[in-house]
């Protein structure tokens, strides 16, 4: 591994689960009318052909992660459970009334926050509410992010029982002292115990979660982590990043200080060794930060060139629209986005005087789309074309000119019609879309963790 690489590339930068980034959203030409025209136009061309997604955000914890940088709301009180859901019920009536026919819901995805803090019986109650007020498509899936703590049987049973069979647990790192820097004491045995659980009840696809980067962590630790994780063998691995964003307000990053981090080379190293590792175990990369055994749909989207990736980060299907509900959650009509309030009091407030709880988006230019969609190529394909003329744009034909020095470095091969990362230029995917970005600007990146 080249030192001086790292050392060049390793700044902030985006991770691209959306374009534009949400730091670079046009705020102040976004209309909540022009969304809802958007939305209901792209929902009415693709919701019987390919469906909606669906993502409800539920953003209490009863303990706070100082490593965490998701919007949440730390409490010990579970009658914040019944509110919030007829809040979030709510919305979706709101969402339900813009359109003509029942929505198709191909994907439904629950995240937090921890979803697993609310009872079975709540999210039971949410969940039926939801699928009796719309269709299912023939292949859908639905998937929820488990805390190791606290889901129970009941939970995994309730929710199998309305349809979910993919559930992701968040494990990070089993080192002790990583785990009490961080705050999160999470033995192995938990995680056993619950994977076992899920896989007994009848779940199909169990993801744990890893971070590399996390204050303390050595290669070691990250390599131990893996050996752990292998026992378990969970179907889908997410090998993430730390994220050190300590700047977002309430985000609580704290406990530790920037010392405590492992260093840009170290990092890279704990990828590059994680990364084999993981190949090593049967493991199939699939973009930027996921890995898959070979039966799971990631890696037949992969393989099948159908990946995507949206605001959940990798998946197997694609929908143009995705509706966010709760707290902070973002949605997407292919031309528009838009981001919901993150204070849970002014969410509930607003919806219940029948208002959309939104506070900013975005509506694409067609310059936008255009990049969209070389963005998206690149971070799920690793390559892209512009031979077509509705994939061509201005901006591109200054991308071997601005690519420059990613090609010098070998790290992107670049043609005047095609971009392709090599293999040394995987682990900098987001310097490489970086130099497409329109938007971004040197002195506006700060907002954004490192890239590496
Ligand atoms: C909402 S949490 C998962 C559900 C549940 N709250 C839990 O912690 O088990 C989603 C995942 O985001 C990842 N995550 C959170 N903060 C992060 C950060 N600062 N950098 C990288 N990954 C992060 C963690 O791997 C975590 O498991
Ligand atoms: S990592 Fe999960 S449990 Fe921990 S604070 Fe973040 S959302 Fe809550």
């Amino acid at each position: 591994m080249d030192i001086n690489l790292i050392n060049k590339y390793n700044v902030p930068g985006p991770r691209y689960t959306s374009y534009p980034t949400v730091p670079h959203w046009n705020v102040e030409d976004f209309r909540l009318s022009t969304w809802k025209s958007k939305l209901v136009e792209t929902f009415n061309k693709t919701n019987k052909t390919e469906g909606i997604s669906l993502y409800i955000h539920l953003p209490f914890c009863e303990s706070m992660c100082t490593f965490c940088g998701c919007n949440k709301r730390i409490t010990k009180r579970h009658d914040v459970e019944s509110p919030y859901i007829k809040a979030v019920l709510k919305e979706w009536s709101l969402y339900l009334n813009l359109f003509d026919e029942k929505p198709i819901i191909k994907q439904l995805h629950i995240g937090g926050g921890t979803p697993t803090f609310f009872s079975p019986e709540n999210l039971d109650y949410l969940l039926t509410c939801i699928i009796n007020t719309s269709h299912l498509a023939e292949d859908y899936e639905f998937s929820f992010e488990g805390h190791p703590n606290n889901t129970t049987k009941e939970h995994l049973q309730t929710l199998y029982n309305l349809g979910f069979r993919r559930v992701s647990f968040g494990v990070q790192d089993y080192n002790e002292t990583i785990q009490k820097a961080i705050h999160r004491i999470q033995p192995f045995e938990k995680v056993k115990k619950v994977t076992e659980l899920a896989r007994e009840i009848g779940y199909t696809s169990i993801g744990h979660d890893i971070i590399y980067g996390l204050p303390f962590q050595t290669i070691d630790n990250v390599e131990y982590t893996i050996e752990k994780t292998k026992e378990l063998a969970p179907d889908r691995i997410a090998f993430y990043s730390y994220a050190h964003v300590p700047w977002l307000k309430g985000n609580g990053q704290r406990g530790y200080s920037e010392e405590n981090l492992p260093d840009g080379k170290d990092k890279l190293m704990m990828y590059e060794i994680g990364k084999s590792r993981l190949l090593d175990f049967g493991y199939n990369n699939i973009g930027m930060d996921h890995f898959s055994l070979a039966g799971d749909t990631l890696y037949q989207a992969l393989e099948n060139k159908t990946l995507h990736r949206n605001f959940m980060g990798y998946t197997h299907a694609k929908t143009d629209v995705m509706i966010g509900l709760g707290t902070s959650s973002i949605g997407d009509s292919w031309n528009a986005f838009y981001q919901n309030v993150k204070n849970i009091e002014e969410y509930q407030s607003l919806v219940n005087n029948q208002i959309f709880p939104i506070s900013k988006g975005h509506i694409l230019t067609n310059e936008d789309l255009i990049i969209r969609q070389h963005i998206l190529n690149l971070m799920c394909h690793y390559e892209t074309k512009w031979d077509d003329e509705t994939l061509h744009s201005k901006a591109l034909e200054k991308a071997p000119l601005k690519m420059f020095p990613l090609v010098k470095d070998g790290l992107v091969t670049v043609s005047e019609s095609q971009i392709k990362v090599t293999a040394k230029g995987k682990p900098f995917i987001r310097n490489i879309c970086m130099a497409i970005d329109q938007y971004l600007n040197p002195n506006a990146q700060m907002q954004f963790s490192k890239t590496v």
